[in-house]
C-alpha cells in the first residue's frame, strides 16, 4: 500500500473521559487538548456534544482555540446529536470533523436497537449525510464492527463511504478482537471496498482492551491496511480502558522495519509530559511498570543490565527514554525566585495562564519554596494543576492542626473560608473531628464544616518531585451519594495538608455540580 501516514486519532477527551471517575472540567480538558496539539496528534476527538451542555461548551470551546489538529466531536446518528456535533466543531473551520456511530452486530442490532439491516443502512447514510451538511469531514463509526458479519460490515462501509464519509472506523467496541482475525477482517475491507484502494476512504481502527489486546489488536491492524489508530494518553477508557496512545506509536517508531515503514507525527518528545498531565487531570495513576510511561519503563535493576548499558545502551535498551520525553528536567526554582521567573517557567512548561493564574500560582510557590529547597518543574505543574482544577464558590483550606500518635486519639482542627464567587471570603468557619487516623479527622471536620458527607472510595499518594522534602500530590475518588465519583487533587510537602486539599477540591466540584444542575448548597 503506497499511503504509509497513520493517523493518530486521539480520544482521551471523549472514550478516555468515560473512564468512570476520570471526568475533567473545561479548564482542565483545554490544558489537555493543548497538550494533545503540542504532542501533535492528528485528530483531537473532543467529547460528545449533545450528552450535556459542559460537554458542548468544551468541545466548542477547544474548536475555537486548539490550532493544528482535527477537532473531532461524536453524535450517534440522530438529528439532535448531528446538529449538536455541528454546531459544536464548527469554529473549527476547515478542521471540523464530525464522528457518527450507530451499530450493526446482530447481537446490538436485535436486542438493542430492534432493527434489521435494511433500516440500519437506512439510518447510517441519513446520518452521514445530515453530517456531511455541517462539514466535509466526515467518519462513520459501525458500533461492536468486530463482531459484524463481515458481508453487512462490506455493505455497510459502502454505503457510508457513498453518502460522504471519508474515515471508516472499525471498532472492536467489547474489546473481543484477536489479532490475526482482526487484520484479517481489516484486510478483507480492504480488499471489498474499492473506495479504500481508491484512496477514496481509509480505514481506522478503534480498539478496546478487555481482553488486554487493544494495542496488537490495532498494530494487526495497521499491518493490514488500517491508516488511522483510536486511542487514548495512557491507555485511559471505557471499562479496561482503550489503545494506549504512547505504545502505538512507539511501537510504529521503534519497529518501523516490521511494520513496512509506516509512521506518524507525533512528537514523541512529548509522550511523558502528556501522560503526566493526563494522569493528573484524571486521578489516575500510571501503574510504574507501564510500557514508555511508568516510573520504571526505563529503569535497569540487574547488575548485567547495568553493565550492559554502560558499554552499549542498545544491549538492553530498545528506546531512548529522551525521545520519549523521559530526562528533560530544567534548573529547579528556589524561594528566591521572583514572580517572572515562574511565569517564564510556567509558559516554558507550555501552560497558557493569564496574569491573575500567575498570581495565585506564585502565591502557592512562595508557600511552597519556604518548605523546600527546590521547586522542580513537576511540583510547578502540581500547583498549577490543583490551580486549574479549583471550581468557583470554593472552600478554601486556612488553618489545619493534627495531633496524633500510638497513644492518642487523632484530631484534627480545620479552619475553612468560604469564597462566594470572586468576593472576599463571606465567613471564616472552625470546628474539629476525631477519627480512625489524622486523614480520617481531618476529613470528619471538613465534612462538619461544609455540611457534605463524602464516603472515600479511593485515596492515593504520590510524591510528585525527588528528596524527603518532595511534594506529596494526593487523589481521592469521594461518593457523595449522587451515583457519581467526584475526584479532588492537592499538593502539599505535608501529606495531611494535601489530603485536606484533595478532599476540599472534591467537596467544591461536587458543590460546584449541584449549583449547576440547580441544586441547593447545603447550609453551614
Ligand atoms: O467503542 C466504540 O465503539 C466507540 C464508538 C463510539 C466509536 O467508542
Ligand atoms: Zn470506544
Amino acid at each position: 500500500m503506497k499511503n504509509k501516514r497513520i493517523l493518530i486519532f486521539d480520544t482521551t477527551l471523549r472514550d478516555g473521559e468515560q473512564c468512570p471517575g476520570a471526568s475533567m472540567n473545561l479548564r482542565e480538558k483545554l490544558e489537555v487538548a493543548r497538550q494533545l496539539a503540542r504532542l501533535n496528534v492528528d485528530v483531537i476527538e473532543a467529547g460528545f456534544p449533545v450528552i450535556s451542555d459542559g460537554d458542548f461548551a468544551s468541545v466548542q470551546m477547544i474548536a475555537k482555540q486548539i490550532k493544528g489538529p482535527i477537532i473531532a466531536g461524536l453524535a450517534r446518528c440522530v438529528a439532535k446529536d448531528i446538529d449538536a456535533a455541528g454546531a459544536a466543531v464548527k469554529p473549527a473551520g476547515r478542521r471540523a470533523r464530525i464522528h457518527v456511530f450507530l451499530a450493526t452486530s446482530k447481537i446490538h442490532r436485535e436486542f438493542k436497537l430492534g432493527k434489521a439491516q435494511d433500516e440500519i443502512l437506512r439510518l447510517a447514510v441519513e446520518g452521514v449525510k445530515r453530517a456531511k451538511s455541517y462539514v466535509d469531514d466526515v467518519e462513520f463509526s459501525p458500533e461492536d464492527g468486530s463482531r459484524t458479519e463481515p458481508e453487512f460490515l462490506v455493505q455497510v462501509c459502502k454505503a457510508a463511504i457513498e453518502a460522504g464519509a471519508t474515515t471508516l472506523n472499525i471498532p472492536d467496541t467489547v474489546g473481543w478482537a484477536v489479532p490475526e482475525q482482526y487484520a484479517a477482517l481489516i484486510r478483507r475491507l480492504y480488499d471489498e471496498v474499492p473506495q479504500f484502494q481508491w484512496g477514496k476512504a481509509i480505514i481506522s481502527v478503534h480498539c478496546h482492551d478487555d481482553l488486554g489486546l487493544a494495542v496488537a489488536n490495532s498494530l494487526a491492524a495497521v499491518k493490514a491496511g488500517a491508516r488511522q489508530v483510536e486511542c487514548t494518553v495512557n491507555g485511559i477508557g471505557e471499562r479496561a480502558g482503550n489503545a494506549a496512545l504512547e505504545e502505538i506509536v512507539m511501537a510504529i517508531k521503534t519497529r518501523r522495519d516490521f511494520f513496512g515503514g509506516v509512521h506518524c507525527g507525533v512528537n514523541t518528545r512529548e509522550i511523558v509530559k502528556s501522560s503526566r498531565l493526563v494522569s493528573r487531570m484524571c486521578g489516575l495513576i500510571v501503574q510504574r511498570s507501564k510500557a514508555i510511561v511508568g516510573e520504571n519503563a526505563f529503569a535497569h535493576a540487574s547488575g548485567i543490565h547495568q553493565d550492559g548499558i554502560l558499554k552499549k545502551r542498545e544491549t538492553y535498551e530498545i528506546m531512548n527514554p529522551r525521545e520519549v520525553g523521559w530526562g528533560q528536567t530544567d534548573l529547579p526554582l528556589t524561594k528566591h525566585s521572583g514572580r517572572a521567573a515562574v511565569a517564564a517557567r510556567l509558559k516554558h512548561l507550555g501552560f497558557k495562564m493569564t496574569d491573575a493564574d500567575v498570581a495565585a500560582i506564585f502565591a502557592r510557590f512562595k508557600e511552597i519554596g519556604d518548605k523546600k529547597k527546590f521547586v522542580y518543574d513537576d511540583d510547578l505543574t502540581a500547583l498549577v494543576e490543583g490551580h486549574i482544577t479549583e471550581v468557583p464558590e470554593t472552600w478554601t483550606l486556612d488553618y489545619l492542626s493534627v495531633s496524633s500518635g500510638s497513644q492518642t486519639v487523632p484530631t484534627a482542627t480545620v479552619r475553612l473560608k468560604r469564597f462566594i464567587g470572586n468576593k472576599a471570603p463571606s465567613e471564616v468557619l472552625q470546628d474539629a473531628g476525631i477519627g480512625d487516623g489524622p486523614v480520617d479527622a481531618t476529613l470528619k471536620a471538613i465534612d462538619r464544616l461544609t455540611k457534605t458527607r463524602g464516603k472515600l472510595m479511593d485515596y492515593s499518594l504520590r510524591a510528585v518531585s525527588q528528596g524527603k522534602d518532595a511534594l506529596g500530590e494526593v487523589t481521592v475518588k469521594a461518593d457523595f451519594g449522587q451515583g457519581e465519583l467526584v475526584t479532588g487533587k492537592g499538593a502539599s510537602t505535608d501529606v495531611i495538608e494535601a489530603s485536606a486539599r484533595a478532599y476540599l477540591n472534591a467537596v467544591n466540584r461536587f458543590l460546584c455540580s449541584n449549583s449547576a444542575k440547580g441544586k441547593k448548597q447545603p447550609q453551614p
